[in-house]
């Protein structure tokens, strides 16, 4: 499908209004930084790797006017700009990364001038837009091996194009098996409260041509009990250094399961979503959010009485011996996870500095 989550157009940040689908496909185009963290903390765009992408670009965004005229000045920008940005969300670990990118070109080169500056933050951020489109091309690739012909592969929430650039983490995989003449089924957990398995996963599955079953969140056990299900997919949000992954709420209880069923678990992620920074994943910090996405039927009908006490973390963390494989764009790392990530990581990435 031909259509990128997020870019930089006419100079404005485009984006694709996720919270618009999957009823109409809507862009909004972007050009004030606060009108960048409010589509960040509500949604409009989402997913790990497509918050990094959003994180480069605001850095970009929000300092292109800056009217400092000495490195001094400019960096306090930088970090009143970056400070702002990180403050949206907490937990995807592509965002700060983006950002911290972005700082590193800044100090790496503070011998430039401010316009020289202003250009190369342009082209990092446009730097990092292109290695997703590549990351998650490799994601497919090595993802691929692990699906057979004719399997069901369940998945929850949305790591597909919507949460990348234009191809997928999770879904990458799947779009890669398609492309290697699989033929694969792909049930979707809805993902309660918001939807993204329903709304988006759904949708761009069914744009692309995959055979795709919406379930509620609740039905993954009858499925695999019945024999349904071949494989689990998701995404990830933070990969710790013992390879524990936050992913969305819900995709602890799919790892349970795939266990008590002998089902294979797999987490695709690229090398930017892991920071070993943190041991493991009680370090990683989980959002909560705002109590009306479970009182409300997407703001719309309310299905919780008034008063009742509400908890609405949006992500869970899955332990790293629920986890078959870590497919990332270095390849599949599995156990020992963490002799294996810091061999694979750290020396791919090389910008595990992880200041945020
Ligand atoms: O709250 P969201 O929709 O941003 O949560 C996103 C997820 O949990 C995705 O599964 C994860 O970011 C992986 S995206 C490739």
């Amino acid at each position: 499908m031909n259509i990128r989550t997020i870019e930089w157009e006419n100079n404005k940040v485009k984006l694709i209004d996720q919270t618009k689908l999957p009823q109409r496909l809507e862009y909004l185009y972007i050009d004030e930084l606060k009108d960048l963290w409010q589509a960040i903390k509500l949604l409009k765009v989402r997913g790990a790797p497509a918050l990094g992408a959003a994180g480069a670009l605001g850095v970009y965004l929000g300092i292109r006017n800056s009217k400092a005229n000495n490195f001094m000045q400019f960096s306090k920008d930088l970090e009143r700009v970056s400070s702002y940005l990180a403050s949206s969300r907490p937990t995807a670990r592509n965002l700060f990364w983006a950002i911290d990118r972005m700082h590193e070109v800044v100090f790496e080169n503070s011998d430039m001038s401010v316009p020289k500056l202003k250009e190369l933050l342009f082209e990092e951020a446009d730097k990092i837009i292109k290695e997703d489109m590549a990351s998650c091309r490799k994601i497919g690739f090595y993802g691929s091996r692990v699906i057979k012909d004719k399997d069901a592969v369940l998945t929850i929430c949305n790591a597909g194009i919507l949460a990348t650039i234009d191809y997928g983490t999770a879904l990458g995989v799947i779009y890669r098996a398609k492309e290697d003449n699989k033929e694969i089924r792909v049930f979707s957990c809805e993902t309660r409260p918001l939807l993204q398995g329903s709304r988006l996963t759904a949708w761009e599955l069914k744009k692309v041509g995959v055979d795709v079953t919406v379930i509620c969140d609740n039905m993954a056990a009858t499925l695999m009990q019945k024999g349904k299900i071949n494989v689990v997919i998701t995404g990830a949000d933070r990969i710790a250094a013992n390879g524990d992954s936050a992913n969305k709420i819900g995709t602890f209880s799919l790892a349970v399961l795939a266990k008590y069923h002998n089902i294979p678990f797999y987490v695709a992620a690229p090398v930017s979503t892991f920071d070993l920074t943190l041991k493991s994943g009680k370090e990683i910090p989980i959002e909560e959010r705002n109590p009306r996405e479970i009182e409300e039927l997407l703001f719309k009908k309310r299905v919780a009485p008034i008063g009742a006490k509400v908890f609405n973390p949006a992500f869970d963390v899955t332990p790293h011996n629920l986890i078959t494989g870590l497919i990332t764009d270095k390849g599949i790392i599995r156990p020992q996870y963490i002799k294996n990530i810091d061999r694979v990581v750290s020396l791919s990435a090389g910008r595990q500095v992880g200041s945020r």
